[in-house]
């Protein structure tokens, strides 16, 4: 089984909308993308990367959330604009799933914006890929008036338990994804305003069901990490899809993960855009 998985592309757009003009994080939203974000995510990288996972080969593409910077419409019209060739070569085995930035402000969410252009398949989802796999993404992002948190509610944790459920008495091995990392490797700490609230009920799960992989985004920073809070669950975090850096592992780029069909994991490579931006490079994360 081999999987691309990507993340973070942020694509954006000046407007403002009307509908939660002076909802705090709006306005904080605005100042952030004039004075800062535009400038880290030239959107031609974005859809370099993109391209790039388009001419590549896989069983089922992964996009783990924040495809906006503040959940506006037009920022959804670009991002499925954008995501159609994939949609169109992996169809059903494109799975995306919502970041907090798709997740901005309850009006974008009463709106369903992101629904209107995604399928839209509720809080836990799952896909079956062949005979064997299924990859079970769930959303745990929720708009707060300034914070950028997730949360995992006792009813998230207990349908995604139930499916995880589903899936195992299926005979079926599960990918795990979401947005947000409950753990990070030693010396990459996230603040009290970018944390998974409720955590510790989704590291019980993954217990539980034990994952070969859980893979997700947020964080701006490529990594494989074996947390100790889940001695049977790789973490892999794609890093940002569209962010110009100069640190190879916060470059814009994606990671492809192979496993064997045990569900042991066989190797993930990074392929990230070079400082010329116009070119590739990949290296073996692990
Ligand atoms: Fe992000
Ligand atoms: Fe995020």
């Amino acid at each position: 089984m081999r999987i691309i998985h990507f993340s973070d592309l942020h694509v954006w757009r000046p407007g403002l909308e009307t509908g939660d003009l002076w909802y705090p994080k709006r306005m904080l939203g605005y100042v952030n993308l004039a004075l800062r974000r535009k400038f880290k995510y030239p959107p031609g990288l974005g859809r370099a990367v993109v391209d790039e996972i388009a001419r590549s080969d896989a069983d089922a593409v992964v996009f783990t959330g924040d495809m906006t910077t503040a959940s506006l419409l037009g920022e959804f019209e670009d991002a499925a604009d954008l995501f159609s060739p994939l949609l169109e070569k992996w169809e059903d085995r494109f799975v995306v799933l919502p970041g907090n930035h798709d997740r901005y402000t309850p009006y974008t969410i009463s709106r369903k914006f992101y629904e209107c252009l995604f399928a839209d398949r509720g809080p836990v989802t799952r896909t079956d890929v062949g005979g064997h796999w299924s990859i079970v993404s769930f959303d745990a992002s929720r708009p707060y008036m300034v914070r950028s948190n997730g949360m995992i509610s006792l009813a998230l944790a207990a349908h995604l338990a139930q499916i995880l459920r589903e899936v195992a008495d299926a005979g079926r091995t599960c990918v795990l994804a979401g947005h947000f990392p409950y753990d990070h490797p030693r010396g990459c700490r996230e603040g009290l305003q970018h944390r998974l609230l409720g955590a510790r009920r989704l590291i019980e799960v993954i217990n539980e069901f034990k994952p070969p992989v859980y893979l997700h985004g947020h964080k701006h920073v490529r990594w494989v990490f074996q947390s100790p809070k889940t001695p049977d669950t790789v973490c892999i975090n794609s890093g940002s899809a569209g962010l110009k850096s100069e640190d190879p592992l916060k470059r814009a780029g994606f990671v492809t993960i192979d496993l064997d069909d045990k569900g042991a994991l066989q190797g993930v490579l990074a392929c990230s855009a070079r400082r010329d931006e116009e070119k590739f490079e990949t290296v073996a994360l692990c």
